[in-house]
């Protein structure tokens, strides 16, 4: 029988606040309508949201299970994740923060291992700095994926880092613009972004899906895309996330 092996999807950005963590909170959510089993790692190792955003208290995190490893106290990886629902587990990021600097790299590729054959998808949500941790993700990912707006800075920004991967001959990526979080007024057209960053735009989380009670879902703990009524009036989005979500089981 083959060995099952994750997708593994990375979310990232060139600044902060584009909406990485509502995004991967999203696709995950989207995976488990297709039945997908879907495990969410959250590498914004500083100031991770993903256990916060679901309300699962954090009894182990990254760190734990770093530190674990490099003391051969590691038997289990199921003893690490932690369960939302029937699809969906998490590692969340350290609970304290002072610890994110103390995971080991190293780790990393062996954690990914250790996870690869138990779900068919695992989305890695990360920080927005170009830092270890992260290159050694966008190079173990089958896809990584940009969350960006329509702002100058990001436009600027991306274009550099596009450039990056284009020198590198390095093409799984997708870019996302997230026009659901913004609070500015568009600065530019599609058009002029695609002619700016030199690529084109994937998908686009369109305005609509902005939702002023994003809150309330984060304090209860519930991804806005298994919300019955949220589905119904954002069928757009609906259909935005399952075609992101069937696309990059194929990639
Ligand atoms: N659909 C939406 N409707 C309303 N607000 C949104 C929506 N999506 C994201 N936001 C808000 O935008 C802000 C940034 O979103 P999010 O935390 O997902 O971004 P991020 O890229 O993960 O940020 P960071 O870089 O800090 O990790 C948050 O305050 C979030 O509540
Ligand atoms: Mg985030």
């Amino acid at each position: 029988m083959a060995i099952k092996k994750a997708k593994i999807i990375t979310i990232t950005s060139v600044k902060g606040g584009t909406g990485k963590t509502t995004t991967a909170l999203n696709l995950a959510g989207t995976y488990s309508l297709l039945n997908k089993k879907t495990l969410i790692l959250d590498f914004d190792l500083y100031s991770g949201g993903i256990a916060l955003s679901l309300d699962i208290d954090i009894r182990t995190d990254l760190y734990k299970l770093a530190y674990d490893m490099s003391v051969n106290d590691y038997k289990n990886i199921d003893d690490y994740v932690l369960s939302y629902n029937e699809y969906i587990d998490i590692i969340p990021a350290p609970k304290d923060p002072r610890y994110a600097s103390k995971i080991e790299t190293k780790y990393i590729g062996i954690i990914l291992k250790k996870v690869e054959p138990k779900y068919d998808v695992v989305i890695i949500d990360t920080s927005h700095f170009l830092d270890a941790s992260n290159l050694i993700l966008f190079d173990r990912s089958d896809t990584i994926m940009y969350v960006m707006n329509n702002s100058p800075l990001d436009l600027k920004n991306l274009k550099s880092m596009l450039a990056i991967h284009k020198d590198m001959e390095k093409d799984n990526y997708v870019v996302v613009l997230n026009e659901s979080n913004l609070k500015l007024n568009e600065m530019f057209t599609n058009y002029d972004i695609k002619s700016i960053i030199k690529n084109d735009i994937n998908y686009v989380i369109p305005a609509t899906f902005y939702n002023k009670n994003i809150n309330r879902f984060v304090l209860k703990g519930k991804i806005m895309l298994l919300d019955k009524n949220v589905r119904f009036f954002n069928k757009k989005t609906v259909k935005v996330f399952n075609k992101m979500a069937l696309d990059l089981l194929e990639r």
